[in-house]
């Protein structure tokens, strides 16, 4: 079934076909319609009236003010069931409260024809998200963590959205680096190519034994530079060498996708490096490039260092790559809107290639336009110490670790609450699981995500507050009551009807309905945290519904059992969007 848009968009609807009733003169008014300031003024507002009326003042209008103008928008508003009442107030602000009823048969309509039928329409068709991309041969960090599950959740919402995207993992496999890394690796095995590799097992401590080489030894270090030389010009033995190198990351970097249900396509560095003479003959073509102290950069407006295509060596880098990357995404792909994740660091280099493509003519130069580059940044994760996240001094962080922590702990707390005699091994295993990865990746996405935070177990395992565990175990609470009623829902959704006379009801039924906008929202800006406070506030408004309405046993059980239904169904989508799993019993 087709969506039919954000519940601010249908008011929008309505708005837009007043306006152009009401003031058939004066075209290109988009509706102006927000939530309301004060809920206690209504539900929504129109704030189409005081920019209007400085339109048309002067002008021999018959309106005398902006109250006016007002009541004339609400005049031509067509029929429907949608709103209650309008009401205006100040300069011809609109108050607008949405019918009761409408509210209840949307929310069961949803229930009905899926969640699939709320997902936002939005201006993109094709988006490329360019996320996790960690460097073959090191290790995955925390900031890899922060963009797999950022990158992930903003893939999903999209998605969600119908927006075809493209998930780019586009890790650092060509460099430099790899000359002393083939070279160690024929140096220490010999046997390499019958496949006797193995015992690299633990890549980092060959990547740092490697460099240790190459700083200590002139002859070896004159080696692995050959060897860079040769695996650029395409020699077999060397593109062997580099590929199995690659393999052993890939299988490890594929343990934590798995780990956190994240699908990632791979297109790293190299896949661009044929594309790049290519590229930079467009931007050269342009006039673009130039020469400086021996390097060929591009000059960007307001910034003192130009960005460097192409090194005094001769040889590509990080920019190169990422402009013909770039060119390949517009051009091969055809997406409308590319979305890079990264740490906030690396904000510059995002700015400087941006500029450059504007300048070439590849990306209009107005922000707004399509298609569309844009840097998701994020800040740092800090220690409780509130510096930079390290286990012992010196040490990264390593990923897996910190997930099999995260479910350990959960464990614990789940054995500590009886549940290992009740449940089966399997069952104890997949909650914490659930649990314990949920709370991670919640714990991130709730900040915004330029502000830094800090990484604390017993804070985001915490049962209270805005954490993953407290709202996993709230969605179970609602699956449990449904349960315990022993209605049948999928009978109640056809026959059951829904009415939403308490203002409680009405409130959690209004916020449901609020869900597309959001999602929306998020996507637009890019930023997950609106949907972690939305979820957060529909746990909120499901208590206050729970506390102050009766479900089992009541009159209107059969309603309040769909509105159950509903919540569970939004927070599922919610999890879902968020990379969470859901659990159906604590
Ligand atoms: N490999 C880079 C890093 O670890 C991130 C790459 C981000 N994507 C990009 N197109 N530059 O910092």
């Amino acid at each position: 079934k087709e969506s039919i848009g954000s519940l601010k968009q249908q008011l929008a609807k309505l708005f837009e076909e007043s306006l152009r009733a009401a003031f058939p003169d004066i075209s290109d008014v988009p509706p102006l319609v927000a939530i309301c300031n004060d809920p206690k003024n209504g539900d929504y507002q129109c704030n189409n009236a005081m920019s209007l009326w400085n339109k048309i003042k002067g002008k021999g209008t018959q309106f005398k003010g902006p109250q006016p103008v007002g009541k004339a928008i609400v005049e031509n508003l067509p029929g429907s069931d949608m709103i209650e009442n309008c009401s205006i107030a100040g300069p011809g602000f609109i108050n607008i409260v949405l019918a009761r009823q409408w509210i209840a048969k949307s929310v069961q309509k949803m229930l009905i024809d899926g969640i699939e039928t709320w997902a936002p329409k939005l201006p993109v068709k094709r988006t490329v998200v360019d996320f996790s991309s960690p460097n073959i041969a090191k290790e995955m960090h925390v900031g890899h963590l922060r963009s797999t599950i950022i990158g992930d959740t903003l893939a999903r919402m999209l998605e969600f959205s119908n927006v075809e995207v493209l998930r780019r993992n586009h890790v650092g496999d060509w460099g430099t680096q790899f000359g002393m890394l083939i070279e160690f690796l024929f140096e220490k095995f010999p046997n390499w190519e019958a496949g006797s590799t193995p015992a690299i097992g633990d890549l980092e401590a060959f990547y740092k034994a490697s460099k240790q080489r190459f700083d200590s030894d002139p002859d070896f270090k004159e080696r692995a530079q050959k060897a860079v030389v040769s695996l650029q010009g395409g020699e077999e033995k060397y593109r062997k060498a580099w590929a199995q190198i690659c393999e052993i990351s890939r299988k490890e970097f594929q343990k934590v996708y798995e780990r956190l249900g994240v699908h990632l396509e791979e297109k790293g560095e190299s896949f661009y490096n044929p594309y790049i003479p290519k590229a930079l003959e467009l931007l050269n073509e342009k006039g673009l490039i130039e020469e400086s102290e021996g390097a060929r950069v591009i000059f960007i407006e307001g910034k003192k260092i130009p960005l460097i295509v192409v090194k005094r060596d001769g040889g590509f880098n990080y920019a190169s790559t990422d402009l013909t990357a770039l060119w390949y995404r517009l051009n091969e792909e055809k997406a409308d809107w590319m979305i890079y994740v990264t740490d906030v660091g690396q904000r510059e280099h995002f700015e400087m290639f941006f500029s450059a493509a504007k300048r070439a003519g590849w990306l209009p130069s107005n922000e707004n336009d399509y298609p569309k580059a844009s840097h998701v940044g994020f800040g740092l994760v800090l220690g409780e110490d509130g510096k930079r996240f390290r286990t012992r001094s010196t040490e990264v962080v390593k990923l897996v670790d910190l997930l099999d922590e995260a479910k350990s702990r959960c464990k614990l707390a789940l054995e500590e609450r009886g549940k290992a005699k009740e449940w089966t091994a399997e069952e104890l295993d997949q909650t914490a699981e659930a649990v314990g990865y949920g709370a991670v990746k919640y714990a991130d996405l709730k900040n915004n995500r330029l502000t830094n935070y800090t990484f604390n177990f017993d804070q985001m395992l915490s049962d209270k507050g805005n954490t993953a565990v407290y709202l996993l175990y709230a969605h179970a609470r609602i699956c449990s009551i449904i349960r315990k009623s022993g209605r049948d829902i999928e009978e109640l959704k056809k026959s059951g009807a829904m009415d939403l006379a308490h203002q409680d009801e009405r409130m959690l039924g209004l916020h449901l309905l609020q869900f597309p906008e959001i999602v929306e929202e998020a996507c637009t800006n890019l930023l997950p945290n609106l949907l972690c406070e939305y979820l957060y506030k529909l746990s909120e408004d499901f208590t206050k519904f729970y506390t102050n309405c009766q479900v089992v046993g009541s009159a209107e059980e059969t309603s309040r059992l769909l509105l159950c239904e509903a919540t569970a169904v939004v927070m599922r989508k919610c999890f879902h969007l968020l990379g969470i799993t859901p659990v159906y019993k604590i």
